[in-house]
């Protein structure tokens, strides 16, 4: 079964347009329509929960109908409302992610960079946490990507330098195996929701196809701050080949990979942007 209509609201963007409060992070509430009736799920917290709280209410949007939470990787500018989301929301509710979510993460010189709260507080603020590697069908035709494997050559090299202590208690480079994306399967292609974009966009896209078929559009960040411009131009023709005909991003794409993307893409680019309204049928 697919996915009749997607609205997603733009709650954490570092872009704002009129009244809404941008911040670093990314938060997404998307309202989905499926086999007659509506369901909304929260993609994320941003990195405050504050200025989201600020932001639906604009909307006129609320918590209350929000059936389940997906984390797209441990990163505090994903996971940092999570706290202020729990404490507001005031009921048990799933909270979907990979298990390394709960590993340490940071960059050198230190600085923690990883989730900003415990297992056992999300726990007794009545988070329901579901911790897999593998793909969840949420609601029919809502699909997370579990775990992405990494096999784009263009993809190799990750574009962030951050660590982790493995078993033994050793130093080691992270992969952010738990970064992990949502695909909407809709008539037409799927719609693919990322955080980050750590696993690699083009590896994402991949995992999406697999999953639920032909992607139409791509909607989050692609994390190619810092990348080489011959890879951002790969990424945008790697896009393409796939068969991806709407990009809509902003977050850690960077300036570089926005202008690139923009032109590689015209029309179908859009920027992302606290407080608008994404619509797809
Ligand atoms: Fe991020
Ligand atoms: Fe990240």
């Amino acid at each position: 079964m697919n996915v009749e209509s997607l609205e997603i609201f733009v709650l954490a963007e570092e872009h704002a347009s009129g009244l809404f409060w941008a911040q670093h992070g990314i938060s997404f509430l998307l309202s989905i329509e499926v086999d007659g009736s509506r369901h909304e799920l929260l993609f994320d917290t941003g990195n405050s929960w504050e200025p989201i709280k600020h932001n639906l209410k604009l909307l006129g949007r609320s918590v209350k109908e929000i059936k389940a939470l997906i984390l797209s990787h441990r990163h505090y500018d994903h996971t940092g409302g999570l706290r202020g989301f729990l404490s507001e929301i005031e009921r048990p509710i799933p909270i979907i992610a990979h298990p390394d979510v709960l590993k340490p993460n940071f960059v050198l010189p230190f600085r923690d960079i990883g989730l900003p709260i415990s297992a056992e507080e999300i726990r007794s603020l009545g988070g329901k946490l579901l911790l897999t590697r593998d793909p969840i069908e949420i609601l029919p035709g809502v699909i997370t990507t579990g775990e992405v494997p990494r096999i784009t050559e263009l993809e190799k090299e990750m574009t962030i330098e951050t660590y982790t202590i493995d078993e033994e208690g050793r130093l080691v480079r992270d992969p952010i195996m738990d970064d992990l994306s949502l695909v909407v399967r809709m008539d037409g292609g799927s719609i693919v929701i990322t955080g980050c974009s750590h696993a690699g966009i083009v590896n994402i896209v991949k995992r999406a196809r697999q999953l639920a078929g032909p992607v139409r559009a791509v909607i989050g960040g692609f994390h190619l701050i810092k990348a080489p411009e011959s890879r951002i131009e790969g990424t945008a023709e790697a896009l393409k080949d796939l068969g991806v005909q709407k990009v809509i991003t902003g977050h850690c794409t960077g300036l570089a990979g926005e202008c690139i993307l923009r032109k590689e893409f015209g029309e179908d680019f859009e920027q992302l942007a606290t407080g608008s309204i994404l619509r797809f049928k």
